[in-house]
C-alpha cells in the first residue's frame, strides 16, 4: 500500500511542516509538533450525494435505539441513536469495560450482534469478567485487535448493530508512524471508525483512558470529533460511579446516571437521593445541596469540617469540589460576613464520591464552612446558589427542580438566591440576596 503523506502540526499555533521539530519555528512552544496525516478528501465527501436541503417539517426524527440501563437512556436523551458516536472517559479500573460489556449483553438479545473491540483485554480475560457477570450472549463478538485496518475489514465481514473500541489508546493505523495513544493516531482511529459507523449507520461507543490531571492525549483531542462525550467517575473505593453527560448532540448536557459497583457488575441507581443522604446525620458542618446540571436533580450532603491549624500554614482539603472555588468563598466569607477561617484548617466532603462542578453549590459549601465554624447544625434545610465576590447570591439554573427533588425527599425549608424564589407546596422558601443574609438567616 502506497503510503500516505504525513506532515507535522504545532498543537499551539497550528503551524505545519513536514520536519519534526522538538520547538516549534513559529510560535516556540516545545514539544508541540505532531504527526498528521494530510487529508485531501474533504471531511464530508460521502455525505455528498445524500444530502440534499430538505423542509424542516419534512425531517424525520432519529428513533432512539435502548441500552438496556434506564437511567442511561434517559441521560441520552432517551436512548442512543443511529450512527451515534459516544466517547467515554474515565480513569483506569472505574468500570468503563464493565458497564460496556453489561451493555453489549443487553443490546446484542434486543438488536443483534454487538461487537466488542478490546485492545486492553485479552479473550480469555474478557471471558473471565463475562462469567464473573453472568453474561452469555450469543450475539456477542469479543475481538481482541489493535489494528485499525483490521478491525475496519472485520466490522465489514461482521456487519454489528453496534461497535465497542476500548479504548481508544491501543488502536493504531499503520498509515501513521507515531506510536499507539499519540495524538495523531487517537485522532486519526477515531476519526476513520467514526465515519465507517456513520455509513453504516450503527452506534459507536469509544473507550478512552484519562488519568487524574486528565493530560493524557485521547479524550481532550476527540471531543470535537464525536457526537456525545460521557463522563464516567467515582472515586475508586467508593461503590458509586457517576455517568456524566458532558456533550451531546442528541440531548441535554450534565444529565447523570448513578450506578453501584457490586460484585455482579454495575447496577443502576434509581433514586440516588435517597442513597447519598441514607446515612446523614446532620451534625455541624453538613448541608444539603441540591445538584442539578442537567434536568435530573441529586440530593447530595455537602460537608465541612475546621479545625484549629495544625501547621502555621492552614490546610484546606477538598474532596467533591474544586479547591480553587473553596479558597474564594473563605475568602468572602471572611470579608463579607466576618466568618473567620484564616487559623483553621478546612475540610470539605461530598458524600459518595459526586463532584459539584456547577457554581450552584457554592452558597452550600460557604453556608457548611459557616455550621461548622460555629458548631451549629443547620437542620433539614436545602440551599443552593452562586457566591460572587461581593458576597452576593446570583441566580442558577432549575429552581424549580431542585426544590420539588428536596420536597420529594421530606425537605420542607430551603435557601436560595432571591431571584429564584419558587413558591412550593408546604416549604417555606427563603430568598436571600446576600450570604449576610443567608446567615443571620439560620441564626
Ligand atoms: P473495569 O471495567 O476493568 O475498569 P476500566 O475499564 O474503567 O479500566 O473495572 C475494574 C474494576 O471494577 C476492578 O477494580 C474490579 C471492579 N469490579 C467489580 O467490583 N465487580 C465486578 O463485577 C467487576 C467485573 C469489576
Ligand atoms: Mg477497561
Amino acid at each position: 500500500m502506497k503510503r500516505e503523506k504525513t506532515h507535522f502540526v504545532c498543537q499551539e499555533c497550528g503551524y505545519s511542516s513536514t520536519k519534526w521539530f522538538g520547538k516549534c519555528p513559529s510560535c516556540g512552544t516545545w514539544n508541540s509538533m505532531v504527526e498528521e496525516r494530510e487529508r485531501t478528501e474533504l471531511k464530508y465527501i460521502n455525505h455528498v450525494e445524500s444530502c440534499k436541503p430538505l423542509p424542516l417539517w419534512n425531517v424525520e426524527e432519529s428513533e432512539r435505539l435502548l441500552t438496556g440501563f434506564s437511567q442511561f437512556n434517559n441521560a441520552l436523551g432517551g436512548g442512543l441513536v443511529k450512527g451515534q458516536v459516544v466517547l467515554i472517559a474515565g480513569e483506569p479500573g472505574i468500570g468503563k469495560s464493565t458497564l460496556l460489556l453489561q451493555m453489549a449483553e443487553k443490546y446484542s438479545k434486543s438488536y443483534g450482534k454487538v461487537f466488542y473491540v478490546s485492545g486492553e483485554e485479552s479473550g480469555s480475560q474478557i471471558a473471565m469478567r463475562a462469567k464473573r457477570l453472568n453474561i452469555v450472549g450469543d450475539e456477542l463478538y469479543i475481538f481482541p485487535e489493535t489494528n485499525l485496518e483490521i478491525v475496519l475489514d472485520k466490522l465489514e465481514d461482521v456487519k454489528p448493530s453496534l461497535l465497542i473500541v476500548d479504548s481508544i489508546q491501543t488502536i493504531y493505523s499503520t498509515e501513521l508512524e507515531s506510536a499507539p495513544g499519540s495524538v495523531s493516531q487517537v485522532r486519526e482511529c477515531a476519526y476513520k471508525l467514526a465515519q465507517a459507523c456513520k455509513k453504516k449507520d450503527i452506534p459507536l461507543f469509544i473507550v478512552g483512558q484519562i488519568t487524574k490531571d486528565g493530560s493524557i492525549a485521547g479524550p481532550k483531542v476527540l471531543e470535537h470529533l464525536v457526537d456525545t462525550v460521557l463522563y464516567f467517575e467515582g472515586e475508586r473505593f467508593s461503590f458509586y460511579r457517576v455517568l456524566k453527560v458532558v456533550k451531546n448532540r442528541f440531548g441535554a448536557n450534565g444529565e447523570v446516571a448513578v450506578f453501584k459497583m457490586t460484585d455482579k457488575g454495575l447496577e443502576e441507581v434509581p433514586e440516588p437521593s435517597a442513597l447519598f443522604l441514607q446515612e446523614r446525620i446532620g451534625s455541624p458542618g453538613s448541608v444539603v445541596f441540591p445538584h442539578a446540571e442537567g434536568s435530573k436533580p441529586v440530593l447530595l450532603e455537602v460537608q465541612a469540617l475546621t479545625i484549629d491549624a495544625i501547621y502555621t500554614t492552614p490546610q484546606r482539603r477538598s474532596q467533591g469540589f474544586d479547591i480553587n472555588r473553596l479558597a474564594l468563598i473563605l475568602a468572602v466569607l471572611e470579608k463579607e460576613a466576618k466568618i473567620f477561617t484564616r487559623d483553621k484548617d478546612v475540610f470539605v466532603n461530598v458524600v459518595g464520591g459526586m463532584q459539584i462542578v456547577e457554581p450552584a453549590g457554592d452558597l452550600a459549601v460557604a453556608l457548611a464552612v459557616y455550621s461548622s465554624v460555629k458548631d451549629k447544625p443547620l437542620g433539614d434545610v436545602l440551599v443552593f446558589g452562586e457566591l460572587g465576590l461581593g458576597g452576593e447570591v446570583r441566580a442558577v439554573h432549575f429552581p424549580e427542580l431542585r426544590l420539588k427533588e428536596g420536597k420529594r425527599f421530606g425537605f420542607n425549608k430551603a435557601v436560595l438566591p432571591k431571584s429564584c424564589v419558587f413558591e412550593v407546596d408546604g416549604m417555606e422558601i427563603y430568598g436571600v440576596s446576600h450570604i449576610k443574609e443567608a446567615i443571620e438567616l439560620l441564626l
